[in-house]
């Protein structure tokens, strides 16, 4: 095994008495996945399991209620509040040991951020009562989401007393005692995210006047008590540290950079190992996580890391959609000692054993969707939209093995027919891979044009058919005669959905484009319809580019579009679902005045709930029009006319139209192949638009369906 890429990254390292293989840490992150009553449970071992043979040297528990229920903040959060949890968390202890990671259990109570207090109707935990919340969490929120929520009611608050402070500081140690007992090989103590301690440190919510308030160092003082009782309790053998916001991202008057670095010191000296460094973000700001404790612009914690780090003497640990090489050369320059993942490690928790192989471009990546969390704010458990298996990895050990070699036609050479793909020739099918288009990708090349992680998944896909040797018929029809010809045991047909133009009055002009009109125009691809409606010169520099084969490269279009795009200043989308909102994305980039325009009550179905709320964030920062609930829609020459949700009649410009409407799942080409008697499994949007995770997670069902011999059915 060669370590030579990421030497320091893969190098040994130690917190407190905690030695460890690599630098690589599981982050805590609380998943949902516990047993009634918050016991560790089979899928709880499994799935922290995997993160151990996947080679990370050490893995973190999701927040962990050292008072549960009482603070608890997930319907299926681990509790660590009773002596019954500790056999539970012994079989996860073993499961991670036997892999020769270390596993370390985070210590947590809620308080203000303690939804499942309110819903109990228990008050929640704070320092003060605290100043209502700024804006509505719940404003991105679909209809059908906002149900999660509908039997909470209003929070009540304990404000701690000196008494109170004291059952807390017992309860961290004996959840320490507890993690000690099971056989954990450290304990992280959650003083961030808003939870109880945080409450504490922050001056926004902290207004006590005795000395748990007031100064840094008495903000501090719970936390350090803490701290201190953890220590005294378990001793020397068990590593113990401390996780702390850098900063609160829109909470004005909340922790600063300067205050944690008072803390930091305090805890160094309170006898903390090391120091995890994260920041919190308000969730009643739209714009969520863009630079928080789950950020959406990289490295951006980085910063406040090596800052911490200046201050102390122990080790910091830092995350925060940092890439190895990157996190590498930070732990080289002594900016950090330990890189932590979260949402990388749920999409390939084989990460570090693939880093450690000099097979870095196996890595299955993260595309930064926020399915992972958006799961969690509806009270969900995780899932994660490129692994199928996360999360059901105690389910997979009884995934039907291949009882024989099949041979098997994929119709379809989107991320479902690509993923069933290579699922199929790993699982040691043989397989033929036919794709009308004359490149893969299907709407995952669109889907990377508007939102470029997207992209990572493209070409993981893309090197995952070339590697396995799959035989690729591009430019190939299947037809049903072409299909029996080649004999195949099995069909999978992924052939994406169907987009219908929807009637719309003025839906024929000639300044109106479909969805798909708009995705060929800019991937260099032709249509009779767009032959009809762009000018010759968008013809032909459609044509120029496609010859050149210039609009196979993604990155070329997304700038080149800066520069050309067929669209006059003013666009209005009909259509305000993710490929509408996308598209307005990528429009407004580009300098376009857009409107989006939609019957349905909340726009942006299909985003996952993090992206959608930060996405209507940033469009409405941008000024677009947003109109939702919109009723008699209609398109004219040069505008679009409708009743807005207040009844009123509206107006906006258009220069052109796009009618980003009506996908639909399409099994016309699945029952013809039927009706010609291949047994046939059907995967994607062509069964009902589910975006990436739908066609993840249906290849996994069609190849589960295969290897099983099932009749067609999937
Ligand atoms: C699904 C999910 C759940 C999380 N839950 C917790 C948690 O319980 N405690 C915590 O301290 N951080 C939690 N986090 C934050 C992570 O610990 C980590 O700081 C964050 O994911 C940044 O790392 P990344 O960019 O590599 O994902 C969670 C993150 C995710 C994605």
């Amino acid at each position: 095994m060669s370590q030579s890429a990421y030497p320091h990254l893969l190098s040994p390292g130690r917190i407190g008495a905690m030695e460890l293989r690599n630098r690589i840490v599981v982050m805590a992150m609380g998943v949902n996945f516990s047993e009634e009553g918050g016991f560790s449970g089979d899928r709880v071992v499994a799935y922290h399991e995997q993160q151990a043979r996947g080679g990370a040297g050490l893995v973190i528990s999701g927040a962990c209620g050292v008072m549960y229920p009482v603070g608890q903040v997930q319907p299926w959060q681990i509790g660590i509040s009773d002596d019954s949890f500790i056999p539970g968390l012994k079989r996860v202890v073993d499961a991670v040991h036997r892999h020769g990671a270390k596993y370390a259990v985070q210590l947590h109570q809620g308080g203000l951020v303690a939804g499942d207090d309110t819903k109990a109707g228990r008050p929640q935990w704070c320092p003060s009562v605290p100043e209502p919340m700024k804006g509505d969490f719940t404003e991105g929120f679909l209809l059908e989401e906002l149900k999660a929520f509908a039997s909470a009611g209003m929070p009540t608050y304990k404000v701690l007393t000196h008494e109170d402070i004291q059952v807390v500081v017992n309860a961290y140690a004996a959840g320490a005692r507890r993690a000690k007992e099971a056989g954990c090989d450290g304990v992280e103590i959650h003083g961030g995210h808003g939870y109880l301690l945080s409450s504490f440190l922050s001056p926004k919510t902290n207004k006590r006047t005795d000395e748990y308030g007031g100064s840094t160092e008495n903000r501090s003082r719970f936390l350090v008590e803490v701290v201190r009782a953890v220590r005294a309790e378990v001793g020397p053998g068990l590593a113990v540290w401390v996780k702390l916001d850098s900063q609160e991202v829109g909470k004005e008057g909340g922790i600063t950079l300067e205050h944690a670095k008072v803390t930091a010191k305090l805890v160094e000296a309170a006898g903390a190992d090391a120091i995890t460094v994260s920041a919190y973000h308000d969730t009643g700001i739209g714009k969520l996580h863009s630079a928080s404790n789950i950020p959406h612009e990289p490295n951006t914690l980085l910063p406040a890391g090596a800052a911490i780090k200046a201050v102390v003497g122990i080790p910091i640990i830092c995350s925060g959609r940092v890439e190895p090489e990157h996190g590498d050369a930070e732990i080289r320059a002594g900016r950090l000692d330990f890189l932590g993942m979260g949402r990388k490690l749920l999409a390939d928790p084989e990460l570090p054993n693939k880093l450690a192989a000099g097979a870095a471009e196996q890595v299955r990546p993260c595309i930064y969707c926020y399915t992972c969390v958006s799961a969690i704010y509806t009270l969900e458990s995780t899932r994660c939209a490129v692994n199928a298996e996360c999360g059901i990895e105690y389910l997979r050990v009884d995934a039907p093995k291949p009882a024989a070699r099949r041979r098997v036609v994929v119709v379809g050479g989107g991320p479902g027919g690509m993923e069933s793909a290579r699922r199929l020739a790993r699982d040691g099918h043989e397989v033929i891979l036919v794709e009308k288009g004359d490149r893969l990708g299907g709407t995952l090349r669109f889907a990377s044009l508007a939102y470029a992680p997207n992209e990572r998944l493209l070409d993981w896909l893309r090197l995952q058919v070339e590697q396995a040797k799959i035989e690729v018929r591009l430019n190939t029809v299947a037809t049903p005669e072409l299909l029996k010809s080649l004999k195949p045991d099995d069909v999978i047909v992924a052939t994406g959905a169907l987009r219908n133009m929807p009637p719309i009055p003025g839906g024929d002009l000639s300044h109106v484009f479909s969805g798909d009109d708009m995705r060929k125009m800019m991937l260099g691809e032709s249509s009779d319809a767009l032959q009809q409606k762009t000018s010759l010169l968008t013809r032909i520099a459609t044509k120029a580019g496609a010859a050149t084969g210039l609009t196979a490269n993604l990155d070329f279009v997304r700038k080149a579009t800066h520069a050309w795009m067929p669209l006059g200043r003013n666009v209005a989308i009909i259509g305000g679902e993710l490929v509408g909102l996308e598209l307005a994305e990528f429009l407004i980039e580009r300098g376009r005045k857009v409107s989006v325009i939609d019957e349905v009550p909340r726009l942006g179905k299909g985003l996952t709930l993090v992206r959608r709320m930060r996405l209507l964030a940033e469009l409405k920062e941008h000024g677009l029009g947003l109109f939702a609930s919109a009723k008699d829609i209609r398109i004219e020459t040069g505008r679009v006319c409708f009743t807005d949700a207040s009844g009123g009649a509206c107006t906006v410009d258009a220069d052109h139209v796009i009618v980003a409407k009506g996908a639909t799942g399409d099994s016309s080409q699945a029952d013809a192949f039927r009706a010609a008697g291949l047994r046939v499994h059907e995967v994607g949007d062509g069964t009902g638009v589910g975006y990436i995770e739908g066609a993840m997670r249906g290849a996994m069902r069609a190849v589960d369906a295969i290897n099983a011999g099932a009749p067609g059915a999937a």
